[in-house]
């Protein structure tokens, strides 16, 4: 069906990948144009026809992407091999007695479609665009003798979960788990020069482009929200020499709270000071219904009080509360915090009203002067910090505003209220009584 492919010698990388991505887990990462997806699909056809079993999964971001990027070199491989196939689409491949079932992996609607699968091997292309519950629900599939899994992907943000989870996660890496194969774009021995220089001439160095496309490097995308937050100075780590020494004037809770999907409560520890506070997010409780581990169960209003409340148990000591922030929208959340007793009296409770663009430029301007930094302790604030992004649809509109869809906006969120709450005596946003708001204030 398609004009026959012809196969040109491979690079050393790639040579290596076909000799030695005998892992459970084989990622090849990297480069636009590298070859990754060339040299995946020779190791899956000699996989597939080597395994006892046969039955597979091949999957992309979508059906058709998955037809594009990787069914039609495929096929034209297979023509010019003379090996025999049935390709239906969006159904399955069957390539010489093997059946590979095909799926889109884009969205969280197939999840109910994989549990029925036993599976020898997986193919996933673009595998960073999967949503991380059907990423391990398909590798919970792998339960035949000798399973393994293909995965090609470019570079993405480098606090994107795929980088944690897999790729430079150590435990994983040296039991065999997972092997890595980084390429830049001189990996592709194929590609002529003139392309190359053309490339690199487009994407110069010290671009996002030239991290990514070129040497094939995870990087932080433009459109960054808090891009002038960096690891090294808003980053708090325990072996700190004088992590131990700092004293806290207040300690506050904040809260974005999403009972259906994402809720996320945060400890800040402030310390006051005539030239401005410092805000230290010391530690988070972030819960995601949709996160496999939780199995789609939402937590009562109960459970997360009580959960929050952990919290305020640091280091050995149970802190003082001056202040728990909740949402405007929270009414469920707030009057579930009323029944509960923080030792032995009523939980000082206020209410946040966002104000976004004004709240992201103060918590940009914190940042930058290192008086927002956040705890090791907190993964999920430190990851969001670097995502969170504006929305690149709505840019075009001429208007501000963050992306909804990335789920990477709850941590955000949830530092809003603590910071801006506490920052300021006027026009303070918080409203939830008289007496609250006096007992805000501090001392
Ligand atoms: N061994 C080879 N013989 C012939 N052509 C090759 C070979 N390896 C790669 N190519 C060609 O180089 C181009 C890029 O290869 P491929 O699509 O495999 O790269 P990739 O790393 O998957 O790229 P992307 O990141 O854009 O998906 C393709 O046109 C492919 O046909
Ligand atoms: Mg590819």
């Amino acid at each position: 069906m398609n004009n026959a492919f012809k196969l040109e010698p491979f690079g050393t990388n790639n040579l290596h990948y076909l000799n030695h991505s005998n892992y459970f887990i084989n990622i090849q990462h990297g480069a636009i144009r590298s070859a990754k997806t060339t040299a995946s699909i020779v190791r899956w056809l000699k996989f597939i026809k080597e395994h006892p079993y046969n039955e597979f999964l091949m999957s992309g971001n979508t059906q058709t992407s998955l037809y594009r990027n990787v069914l039609r070199p495929l096929m034209s491989l297979l023509d010019s091999l003379g090996i025999p196939y049935d390709h239906r689409k969006n159904e399955y491949i069957e390539i010489d007695g093997n059946i590979c079932w095909l799926m889109g992996f884009s969205h969280e609607g197939i999840a109910n479609r994989i549990p029925g699968m036993t599976l020898a091997g997986w193919y996933a292309d673009e595998v960073n665009t999967y949503p991380k519950n059907l990423v391990e629900l398909a590798l919970d599939r792998l339960s035949v003798k000798g399973s393994q899994a293909f995965w090609t992907l470019n570079p993405d943000n480098p606090h994107h979960y795929i980088y944690s989870e897999y790729i430079e996660n150590k435990e994983k890496k040296e039991c065999r788990d997972v092997r890595v194969w980084q390429y830049t774009i001189d990996d592709n021995p194929s590609l002529s020069e003139e392309y190359k220089a053309r490339l690199k001439r487009r994407y110069p160095p010290g671009t996002v482009g030239h991290k990514r496309k070129i040497l094939g490097q995870a990087a932080v995308a433009e459109g960054i929200i808090y891009s002038k937050f960096v690891e090294a100075n808003n980053v708090i780590k325990k072996s700190d020499p004088d992590y131990g020494n700092i004293k806290y004037n207040k300690y506050v809770l904040s809260t974005d709270y999403g009972p259906g999907s994402v809720s996320v409560i945060g400890l800040f520890g402030i310390i006051t000071g005539l030239e401005g506070n410092e805000y230290h997010l010391l530690d988070e409780f972030y819960y995601d219904v949709n996160d496999t581990k939780n199995d789609g169960e939402q937590l009562t209003d109960k459970e997360l009080v009580e959960k929050s409340i952990e919290l305020l148990t640091y280091k050995g000591e149970v802190l003082k509360l001056d202040m728990w922030y909740t949402p405007h929208d929270a009414s469920s959340f707030r009057a579930e915090i009323k029944k509960h007793k923080y030792r032995g009296k009523p939980i000082p409770l206020a209410t946040y009203t966002p104000d976004v663009l004004n709240d992201i430029q103060e918590i940009h301007s914190l940042i930058a002067l290192c008086r927002f930094k956040i705890s090791e302790d907190c993964p999920k604030s430190i990851a969001q910090a670097q995502t969170y992004a504006w929305d690149p649809k709505a840019k075009l509109k001429g208007e501000e505003r963050p992306l909804k869809t990335q789920n990477n906006d709850h941590c955000p969120d949830m530092w809003r209220a603590a910071i801006l709450g506490t920052r300021s005596l006027v026009n303070n946003p918080f409203t939830e009584s008289k007496e609250t708001y006096e007992s805000s204030k501090w001392k």
